[in-house]
């Protein structure tokens, strides 16, 4: 007969089980979803405004066992208004569980959700500013991620960004990147056309976002600097990198990818703002134009624009060996003198396509990492910030290396300044 200190589970047994069932708590999501006999993939949306409704919206179409439990904003009215946007969707109005103990608002916010166990996915969907450090605690929680674009607004952020991609990669967990053209099937094929030799050796790439201008919230008289500037985060480097970083990232993006994956050595450019001058408008530029030249020494021509009453044009021109080619969201063309090629397919909605993959890879057991074209991109557009602002030829190494850290004294309610226009020519690299 056994004796009852044989039997009885002892200290170390009970420790040794609780490390047993820490240790499936980080497995992949699918496997301990199963374990507790429930699929339901967990989703949390970080920053409730305008695309961070769409991807929840896509996320819950994505799938078929997947539920919105928490969500997380800077202000109560945003989140408010995402959840009732969500709820009259009647294709994904059934998967939503929100109730307000999980409704988050705040600086904080984002912990307070990353402290839920239950939660397997998070859409990271707040200004860029927020991404880098909301990256790495997701990650470090052990989520599945959505990151959109950009990833950061300095070097230090797409640092950090790298090293968390990194560790995402070690602990098999996925971050899909908001560069969402990355997976239309038009630019795939074109691409991939291209790739494989379609005009030769490309020798220029034009990258262009000529658009009009955005939105503007009306200072309240009730809002510090810090909540005026929250609410206009577009207008502040700290927040948006300025339009080149927030908006032309997209095609500077895909002529990284139309060269294969290069980014350039260096940039020189020039920029101002003309149209948007006054205050409302905090201190962002409205026109920015870079050339940036890659190691075999073909170009990049960058320009972006955000100026009412102009012409509009987003896309990329590329110049090659035996022809041309125009890629953008309508029109995929490859020209030589042998004739013209076009993407005739209707393209799938390239928004849905990432969160379909994306939950696909976390069932699979194969997540997808995206990090590294995210991170870099990133750069690429922060790099020609850096040459528009200080007006100096800005290498691939400087960017990366960067001191620069946009992140202010104090990220709290209350007083903050708003910095003067960047001068080339005064103002300094860091
Ligand atoms: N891939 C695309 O085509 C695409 C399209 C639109 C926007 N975006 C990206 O999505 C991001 C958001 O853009 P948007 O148009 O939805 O802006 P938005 O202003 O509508 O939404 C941002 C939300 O984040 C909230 N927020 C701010 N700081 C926060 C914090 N620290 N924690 C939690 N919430 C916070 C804001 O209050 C706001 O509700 C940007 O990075 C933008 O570039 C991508």
């Amino acid at each position: 007969m056994a004796d009852r200190a044989t039997t009885s589970p002892s200290r170390r047994d009970f420790l040794k089980a609780s490390t047993a069932v820490a240790a499936v708590s980080t497995m992949g999501i699918a496997r301990t979803a199963h374990a507790a006999g429930d699929d339901t993939l967990r989703i949390a949306l970080i920053g409730c405004g305008g695309r961070g409704t769409g991807a929840a919206r896509q996320a819950l179409r994505a799938d078929k066992h997947v539920k919105l439990v928490a969500m997380a904003d800077m202000f109560d009215d945003r989140l408010q208004s995402s959840l009732n946007v969500l709820k009259l969707q009647a294709d994904v109005a059934g998967k939503i569980d929100v109730p307000g103990e999980r409704q988050f608002v705040g600086f904080d916010a984002y912990k307070k959700v990353l402290a839920m166990r239950e939660i397997d996915v998070v859409l990271l969907t707040t200004p860029p500013f927020f991404r880098p450090m909301h990256l790495k605690a997701a990650i470090e929680a052990g989520k599945h991620v959505f990151a959109e674009k950009p990833v950061a607004v300095d070097a230090p952020g797409v640092r950090s960004v790298l090293e968390t991609s990194r560790k995402a990669k070690e602990k098999n967990l996925s971050i899909v990147s908001g560069l969402c053209l990355r997976y239309s099937h038009g630019f795939q094929e074109t691409i991939k056309r291209l790739r494989d030799g379609a005009l030769g050796a490309i020798r220029v790439v034009q990258a262009n976002d000529y658009r009009g201008s955005i939105w503007v919230k009306p200072r309240q008289p009730d809002w510090t600097d810090m909540h005026w500037q929250l609410r206009n985060w577009y207008y502040f480097t700290w927040l948006s990198g300025d339009f080149n970083v927030e908006q032309h990232v997209h095609y500077l993006d895909i002529s990284s990818w139309i060269m294969g994956g290069q980014y350039p050595v260096k940039a020189i450019g020039l920029g101002g703002r003309q149209q948007r001058t006054g205050k409302e408008f905090g201190h962002i530029y409205d026109h920015h134009s870079v050339v940036y030249e890659f190691a075999g020494g073909e170009k990049l021509f960058s320009n972006c624009r955000q100026q009412r009453g102009c012409k509009g044009d987003i896309s990329c021109h590329v110049m090659a060996e035996k022809g041309v080619a125009e890629v953008d969201e309508r029109r995929f063309t490859i020209t030589t003198d042998q004739g013209k090629w076009k993407y005739n397919k209707q393209d799938k909605d390239f928004y849905q396509v990432e969160h379909d993959e994306l939950f696909a890879g976390i069932r699979s057991g194969k997540p997808i990492n995206n990090g590294d074209y995210m991170a870099k991109s990133t750069l690429l557009a922060i790099m020609g910030r850096m040459a528009t602002y200080t007006g100096q030829e800005i290498t691939w190494e400087m960017a990366m290396n960067s001191k620069e850290d946009l992140t202010p004294e104090k990220l709290a309610w209350g007083p903050i300044e708003t910095p003067a226009v960047a001068m080339p020519g005064v103002t300094k690299f860091v």
